[in-house]
């Protein structure tokens, strides 16, 4: 899916930005900046109000072909998604949530109607546009974490950046991978190929390298799925911390109690959002890692 160059004209734009320091003030997580980014103006907006959506989606179908067989897989969603809001999609299997992750992440394109993105309508752009949109605006999170297995945390935080031209040193690129990293907790672990780290650390490391480009949005299709339910609260932390300073987190999760970390909880079923609302009794990852603690203190007393 990164495996398209980003364009010039785009990344150009964004070299500006960061010389003149723009960029800097937008980095995501206290780790990176000594002034953290003042996020007061932009608090995470609450269910129903448009003014600052981020996602809309209007009437969006897709159906794929595939031979004689045609499978309608999304089926009329019409949604907004505002800025600043942390999602979690949820439904049975083939429901539709991966489908419908890949029009929010600009992989797929609707076959009938529109997604705007930032206001703007990306339902008919082309695969380079598209991949354009995608470096500028978006992060991803899989699974599986997708992490290049011969190669360090490092290099793979960089990997987004390697694309297109972005006029930094390759001293300058590492000083900004190790930044990230280091805001997702794994200072020291630079130089780590993926096998020499845990589940846990390497789904740091895909979030890290999702975080690199500074995304308006971050999309995570069922982030926790190969995770134990300790490392599964971390991520769930990094993920809250994130969406607390204002990055909009949309997420594709099969477990109830992860879908609990989120504000907003919308359940696909047939193609059709079934169920859209907000998340009344909101975990706090922060107070769940330190209850799982003090269970562990419990059960080894000294
Ligand atoms: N590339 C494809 N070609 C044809 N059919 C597809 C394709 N991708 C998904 N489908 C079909 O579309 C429907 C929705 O699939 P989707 O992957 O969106 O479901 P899901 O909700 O993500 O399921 P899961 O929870 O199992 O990941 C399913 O019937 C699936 O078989
Ligand atoms: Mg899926």
């Amino acid at each position: 899916m990164a495996a398209e160059p980003e364009s010039t004209s785009s990344r150009a734009e964004r070299s500006e930005a960061e010389r003149s320091g723009e960029g800097s003030s937008k980095l995501p997580l206290g780790g990176f900046t000594e002034d953290p980014p003042d996020l007061s103006s932009s608090p995470a907006a609450p269910l129903g109000m448009t003014a600052a959506a981020v996602v809309r989606l209007e009437d969006v179908h897709k159906i794929y072909h595939t031979g004689e067989v045609e499978v309608h897989a999304v089926r009329g969603v019409s949604l907004e998604i505002g800025k600043g809001e942390f999602v979690a999609f949820m439904g049975s299997s083939g429901s539709g949530k991966s489908t419908l992750m890949n029009i929010l992440g600009c992989l797929d394109r609707p076959s009938r109607g529109h997604y705007l993105l930032d206001g703007v309508d990306v339902s008919g752009l082309g695969r380079d546009q598209l991949a354009d949109i995608r470096n500028g605006k978006l992060g991803f999170v899989f699974q599986s974490f997708n992490l290049l297995a011969r190669t360090s945390a490092r290099e793979n935080v960089e990997l987004p950046l390697l694309y297109g031209q972005h006029r930094l040193t390759s001293a300058e690129l590492a000083a900004r991978a190790d930044k990230v990293l280091a805001a997702v907790g794994l200072s020291g672990r630079e130089d780590h190929h993926p096998s020499q780290l845990s589940g846990g650390q390497q789904q740091r490391v895909a979030i890290a390298r999702a975080l690199i480009n500074e995304p308006e949005v971050v999309l995570a299709d069922e982030p926790t799925g190969n995770l134990d339910s300790r490392t599964s609260v971390e991520i769930m932390g990094i993920f809250q911390e994130l969406n607390d300073r204002g990055i909009t987190i949309i997420m594709v999760t099969h477990e109830p109690d992860i879908a609990s970390y989120a504000r907003r909880n919308i359940v696909m079923r047939d193609g059709l959002v079934q169920y859209d609302s907000p998340v009344k009794q909101r975990l706090s990852a922060q107070e769940q890692a330190r209850k799982l603690n003090e269970q562990v203190e419990v059960e080894t007393p000294a």
